[in-house]
């Protein structure tokens, strides 16, 4: 073993445990980080309750305070001071840890004129464009300047307009959104993202005073308003953990219910792990599943926006389909690269054959325990589900990937009764020849 790997935490999982009881849903990475971005649209405090303590998010807070803002997040609540926001830059440190701080990009020159981003890098799940960003604010009246690798965004005031996103981008809609609410006039986003996620922006945004119709839909029409003030607000719980802590349950066969999160938000998800044969009860603010992996069948998937399937829960769901029995399509429509945790999925015995955006999945294996890598999130999320239906041990390095999303990860696992344990990086060794 290299001392790299020595110096870096992993989890240790044994697999074969049944998993079962209640796990509580943190509230939503990617509602949270945005409600974070939008304070920036109001001079003074604003209050976010359920706030997930995860990499992230900690990211996110130390681009707000490199803007100038003051931030306290204690317990799930943060406060968030803004009236000191002196600058509109965001580095490319901050930038590259994490892509979203490009949404800071709409508040900033919605509220001061004036935006500078560091171009966000690519990322495992491929090229991350963010031209549908830059051409809403474009159509908006700003002028675009790239140099040194930086976005310059300026306009002494942005333009209401009507425009058509060529794709129905969560980041682009949430982006376009915040500048458009204290832009001059009207503005209506065609073809807009629909996410739970977006919505609870929209929700925030009101609750500032501002003028928008049409949220969870595919048309946006906002009003544009002279100012806006800070507001309080409860982030919704998060559909994608809940979905991964679902899946967790209904491998190791035994009986997990998720609390905090509405089903209604994994519609199609849930229909799907029913057609698989898992059994799912749902509550108003709880979703149960129960089920026998001996019973399960093959289904295929596509990922889409949402409604659509979540991207976002295709690793996890590919573990289920690989201990199913028959052949399953799973078909990745969002990303460009979001199959590149396959041949660690092989490595624990699954069956996948990729070709392009497809992946052929062969069920009915046995996994078995082995050392895999997370290449992203979701995925290191979807491997450790792998660990927990193997025989044997797994484990799983690269978790600093898990902990951008997941809040308290093992330990809600353990309380489901998995065998799951971090291992500490060893005090630093000499360098062996
Ligand atoms: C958000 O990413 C989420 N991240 C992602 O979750 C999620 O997978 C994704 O939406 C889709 O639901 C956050 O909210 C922080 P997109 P975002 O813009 O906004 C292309 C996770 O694991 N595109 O809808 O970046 C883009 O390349 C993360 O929590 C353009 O071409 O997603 C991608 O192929 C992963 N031009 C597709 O659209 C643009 O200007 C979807 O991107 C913008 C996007």
């Amino acid at each position: 073993m290299t001392t790299e790997c020595l110096e870096q935490p992993r989890l240790l999982v044994k697999g074969g445990r049944v998993l079962r009881g209640q796990v509580p849903v943190s509230g939503a990475k990617n509602s949270a980080l945005k409600l974070m971005a939008a304070s920036l649209l109001a001079p003074g405090v604003s209050i976010l309750h359920n706030v997930p303590d995860i990499t992230d998010v900690r990211t996110m807070q130390e681009v707000l305070e490199y803007l100038g803002a003051a931030v306290d997040f204690t317990d799930g609540t943060m406060t968030i001071d803004t009236s000191g926001v002196r600058s509109q830059e965001a580095p490319y440190e901050l930038v590259q840890r994490m892509r979203a701080s490009i949404q800071i990009m709409g508040p900033l020159v919605a509220r001061f004129g004036r935006a500078r981003v560091a171009l966000p890098g690519g990322c495992n799940l491929g090229p991350r464009k963010i031209d549908i960003h830059l051409r809403g604010l474009q159509e908006m009246g700003a002028t675009i300047r790239s140099d040194h690798g930086f976005i310059e965004v300026t306009a002494p005031r942005l333009q209401g307009v009507r425009m058509f996103l060529d794709y129905p981008s969560v980041g682009a809609t949430e982006n376009l959104l915040m500048a458009a609410v204290l832009a001059e006039g009207t503005t209506v986003l065609e073809n807009a993202a629909r996410e739970p996620e977006v919505v609870d922006l929209c929700k925030f945004l009101i609750s500032m005073g501002a003028d928008i119709e049409g949220a969870g839909s595919s048309t946006l029409r906002i009003t544009g308003v002279k100012e806006l003030h800070p507001a309080e607000h409860t982030v919704i719980g998060d559909r994608i953990e809940a979905g991964t802590y679902l899946i967790a349950g209904a491998v190791t066969g035994g009986e997990v219910e998720v609390t905090g999160i509405s089903p209604h938000f994994l519609d199609l998800f849930l229909f799907k792990l029913r057609a698989v044969g898992v059994r799912v009860h749902e509550n108003t603010r709880s979703i149960k599943v129960t089920g026998d992996p001996a019973s399960y069948v093959a289904v295929d998937v596509a990922t889409l926006p949402y409604p659509g399937f979540p991207t976002d829960l295709q690793a996890q769901m590919m573990v289920l389909l690989s201990i199913a029995q028959g052949v399953s399509v799973v078909t990745e429509n969002v990303f460009e690269n979001r199959f590149g945790f396959v041949d660690e999925l092989i490595r624990l015995g699954a069956d996948i054959r990729v070709d392009g955006n497809h992946a052929v999945v062969t069920g009915g294996r046995a996994l078995t325990g082995a050392t895999v890598r997370c290449p992203d999130l979701r995925a290191g999320a979807a491997l450790t589900i792998a660990g927990l239906a193997a025989e044997g041990c797994t484990e799983i390095r690269d978790i600093y990937h898990i902990d951008r999303g997941y809040e308290r990860f093992e330990e809600k696992l353990r309380a489901l009764g998995a065998e799951v344990e971090r291992i500490h990086p060893e005090p630093a060794s000499p360098r062996f020849r």
